[in-house]
């Protein structure tokens, strides 16, 4: 037998809660095995509950020991306790006081969730339902309270005791023990919840708000790191100086506490005013963290404060509403990295993510709306959709509304829900108003899964010099959802000329907001522009304007000519995607056949005009030189997809490229690193990612030269990017030198557990068919740890989403690995294994040999009687 599916929780069944908790009261005496919990929760009667309505609390594994209404002991028939429940048959009407004492085992926690220990630091992870791990209690969002939360704990184990909100009392008790309480005076919802106890490092600054308040800003870690927290600071103070300049928001707290951890299930979380970080996102020094590092870390911790106010001051009714926190989160973490590093840079990475990730999701069993109506294990839905498709409605919305509208929009929205938890009917709402706007249609962005398809076709008439450009749109069949409706797609555009200027067209009457933005807001729509003296090219999508697929015939000549003239930077860099995509999937095609296959002259001047245009960005430059990787060109494809054929395909690629402009990449990989010490800024960062861009062209495999330059930059580097960038090629290329490589790196970062996930990560992506032996000796080496999310991470699921002809082998061997994996982890870490699981999305679009392999890999996951609800809820859809 099967394990059950959860019961469906659905947005539409949706009703307030019959009870509201105004104060917690946590007293929290800590032991790795038995913490005792004691709360008090000062609950009372919502008027449309009828009085001696039962009480339903939510728990998660736990065992009360005590309970008591206004300080009497509850009989035992007024209450019935299970691990997963709490019912008071015959509440009070009236307000009271009910306490409850629950015994918990943090040692025993592997799931991550509720209060476990990390190297021996207790700490909490709550959102989205980890607070009923703790204590009984309305474990939803819409339930705001004011937390006072005391802990208590030997002062040799946890010199360091932190909660929510400012530090209230501190004091010494007997037997070396001592006590700490923190009062948050913010009323919040369980899932913002966070204590921390242990004996970390200490790294403080302070910040001035705008109105002249002192914050306390504290970083704590394990003792030993604080040298790599600098950068995680300076962040850290820049976000807060940029919300009050870009969105009037300044902090509220006299401290901000960020606290480092090493096991954690995603990125970081927003407790109020006590982040708790995957170390990852927080730690980095030049010896040890990539430029991308340094650029994530600055993006996460923007992102978790932006919480603050988008999340914590306001926050979701519901779990139906993540978008409206997280999307908007994004969005907003999003402009942070744009105004610190080069806006088009950002927003080609960005663009990158939403189709790698994003865009396969929407086209997938696992499709659901940006706020989804239906779920049956709400942990699964911390997606792409909800957060990066997300984030692009709300870039939509500034987009049709402008600055100003935009801003006045998110004012009032502050303004008016400051404390609540709410919906994006309320957000949507407070645009409307604000800017004047109808936004019932745009509202769909919300409901439809799917990815739009936009076709564009153009026609001009040299007769009557008009330039037509005919548009419709349409969303394919996503699972639950057969039609669709049309949606409100803001185009920005140009039609340049041939002296590659933007023509200055007169506007149709209605059809354009803001100059140049087109609206498409039917299935069909033609657009005639007037006085066209000859024919422009059309610059549809710039700065990827809306979350859709462009269909869009373009002559490779006018491709060639957007990839050198088009002011818009997106638009450039994907004018050189589209014409090597497409060379790529006609490359495919030969190389499945086993015919040959060579890149075509077009694409490699291209490439080469790009590398030597020095009035681009650096890492502008670095971006267009990449090519399209395998899960895109599969994507592109899209049916019966073959990944040894792409893969071939792909080499070839970059084969051809290098080897025709071999000196001007070896200038660029040799000649152009950043002068001086290193820095992590971004006009160095471009500079150090180019050169390894032609670096990957220069050296080719098979090229001994060309490796020995490669071994040349692996053990000189002074920085980790340089490092790892050699490293790869080494290990991917399977140079000569690639053992010595993977041992010379071992010994240098064996300490260094975020160093050693690279390690693992690189070996994991090595193309060819030695991966699956490769990862299964890796999971006995002495330095794997399964009960370590970012060790699973950096091994299987790197393979399982970064090494796609080993993971989709033709005889199946890397599905059963990943299949074996995910029934394994899943007895542990349910998140994480249905993490993994959700590698698996794409499966229907493999070969019919490997698809078949894919479903019984699939099935078998399926069979287990013990699987999470976590991992049924994926494998359920994956498989429908
Ligand atoms: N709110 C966190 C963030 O912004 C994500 C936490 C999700 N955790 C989870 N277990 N579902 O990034
Ligand atoms: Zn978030």
């Amino acid at each position: 037998m099967r394990s059950e599916t959860a019961p469906a929780i659905r947005l539409e069944d949706y009703q307030p809660p019959a009870y509201r908790i105004d104060t917690v009261h946590l007293n929290v005496d800590l032991d790795p095995s038995a913490t005792r919990v004691t709360a008090t929760l000062k609950l009372r009667r919502q008027p449309e509950t009828p009085a001696g309505s039962p009480l339903l609390l939510d728990g998660d594994e736990l065992t009360l020991t005590e309970i008591r209404i206004n300080g009497n002991p509850l009989a035992e028939t007024a209450f019935k306790a299970d691990a997963q429940q709490l019912e008071v048959s015959a509440p009070p009407a009236e307000p009271f006081d009910l306490t409850l004492v629950t015994e918990i085992n943090p040692d025993a926690n592997t799931k991550l969730m509720g209060l476990y220990r990390s190297s021996g630091t207790y700490c909490t992870q709550c959102e989205a339902e980890g607070f009923r791990r703790i204590t009984y209690f309305l474990d939803r969002p819409d339930v705001l309270s004011v937390y006072t939360t005391r802990l208590e704990a030997p002062k040799k184990d946890c010199p360091v005791l932190l909660a929510n909100g400012n530090l209230a009392e501190t004091g010494e008790l007997d037997d070396g023990r001592h006590f700490a309480v923190w009062h948050d005076p913010h009323p919040k919802p369980a899932y913002l919840f966070a204590l921390v106890a242990g004996n970390l490092a200490e790294v403080s600054d302070s910040f001035t708000t705008a109105s002249g308040k002192g914050v306390a800003l504290n970083i704590y870690v394990e003792h030993g790191k604080e040298d790599r927290c600098g950068w995680a600071m300076d962040s850290l103070k820049r976000s807060m100086r940029w919300d009050e300049e870009v969105f009037g928001r300044e902090y509220d707290l006299d401290v901000f506490n960020i606290v480092a951890v090493s096991d954690f299930n995603m990125g970081a979380m927003e407790n109020k005013g006590l982040n708790i970080f995957n170390d990852k996102y927080v730690l980095a020094d030049p010896e040890t963290a990539t430029d991308q590092d340094y650029a994530n870390i600055e993006a996460v911790i923007a992102h978790e404060y932006f919480h603050n106010w988008t999340g914590n001051r306001i926050t979701c009714r519901d779990w139906f509403q993540l978008c409206l926190k997280e999307g908007l989160t994004v969005f907003r973490d999003q402009e942070f990295s744009s105004d610190m590093r080069s806006r088009a840079v950002k927003r080609i990475a960005d663009v990158r993510l939403l189709k790698s990730h994003q865009f396969p999701e929407d086209a997938g069993p696992l499709a659901h709306p940006v706020r989804p109506k239906i779920y049956h294990e709400i942990n699964n839905f911390y997606t792409a959709t909800v957060y990066e498709k997300g984030a692009e409605v709300v870039r939509m919305l500034k987009t049709l509304l402008g600055d100003e509208g935009f801003r006045a929009g998110l004012d009032l929205y502050f303004d008016r829900h400051d404390g609540e938890a709410t919906t994006i009917e309320a957000f949507l709402a407070s645009f409307e108003e604000a800017a004047g706007a109808d936004l019932s249609q745009f509202a769909l962005w919300y409901e439809q899964a799917g990815t739009p398809i936009v076709t564009a076709e153009t026609e001009y008439d040299p007769d009557r010099k008009t330039f037509t450009l005919s548009l419709s749109q349409e969303i394919p069949p996503v699972p639950g959802q057969k039609t669709s409706r049309a949606a409100v797609i803001p185009l920005r555009f140009g039609l340049i000329g041939p002296n590659g200027e933007d023509l200055d067209v007169a506007a149709p009457e209605g059809a354009i907001v803001a100059g140049d933005v087109l609206i498409l807001d039917k299935a069909h729509q033609d657009v005639t522009f007037e006085n066209v003296a000859a024919p422009p090219v059309l610059s549809l999508l710039r700065g990827f304007s809306a979350p859709v697929r462009l269909n869009q015939h373009l002559e490779p000549r006018d491709l060639a000519f957007l990839a050198a003239q088009d002011k818009d930077p997106f638009n450039r860099w994907q004018a050189v995607q589209t014409l090597a995509m497409r060379d790529l999937v006609r490359m495919t095609h030969l190389c499945s056949q086993d015919q040959p296959a060579t890149c075509s002259k077009d694409v490699i001047d291209v490439f080469a005009a790009i590398l030597e245009d020095a009035a681009l960005d650096d890492a502008l430059r670095a971006l267009a030189l990449t090519l399209p990787s395998e899960a895109d060109i599969a994507q592109e494809i899209g049916k019966d997809v073959d990944p040894d054929a792409i893969h071939a395909a792909r080499s070839i690629m970059r084969r051809d490229i290098g080897s025709e402009h071999k000196t001007a990449f070896q200038r660029f990989a040799t000649g152009f690193a950043p002068e001086g010490p290193f820095s992590p800024d971004a006009a160095s960062a471009g500079k150090r990612a180019l050169a390894n861009r032609a670096l990957s062209y220069f050296a080719l495999p098979g090229d001994a030269a060309g490796q020995d330059t490669v071994w040349q930059r692996f053990t000189s580097a002074d920085n980790m990017t340089d490092r790892l960038a050699a490293l790869t090629l080494l290990v991917h290329d399977g140079a000569p030198q690639k053992d010595d490589a993977l041992e010379a790196y071992r010994d240098r970062y064996k300490d260094n557990s975020l160093a050693m996930d690279k390690w693992f990560m690189t070996q994991a992506t090595t193309p060819g068919p030695k991966a699956v032996d490769i990862v299964i000796a890796l999971m006995g080496h002495p330095l794997y740890d399964a009960t370590n999310p970012n060790r699973v991470r950096a091994l299987l699921q790197s393979f399982a989403t970064g090494n796609p002809t080993q993971f989709a082998r033709a005889d199946g061997a890397g599905f059963e690995l990943v299949a074996e994996s995910v029934l394994e982890i899943d007895k542990r870490n349910p998140q994480v294994a249905s993490r993994l699981l959700t590698s698996f999305r794409s499966w229907r679009a493999l070969d019919p040999q490997r698809s078949a392999l894919a479903e019984s890999a699939l099935l078998r996951v399926s069979a287990c009687e013990e699987l999470s609800r976590d991992s049924r809820d994926i494998v359920d859809r994956t498989l429908q």
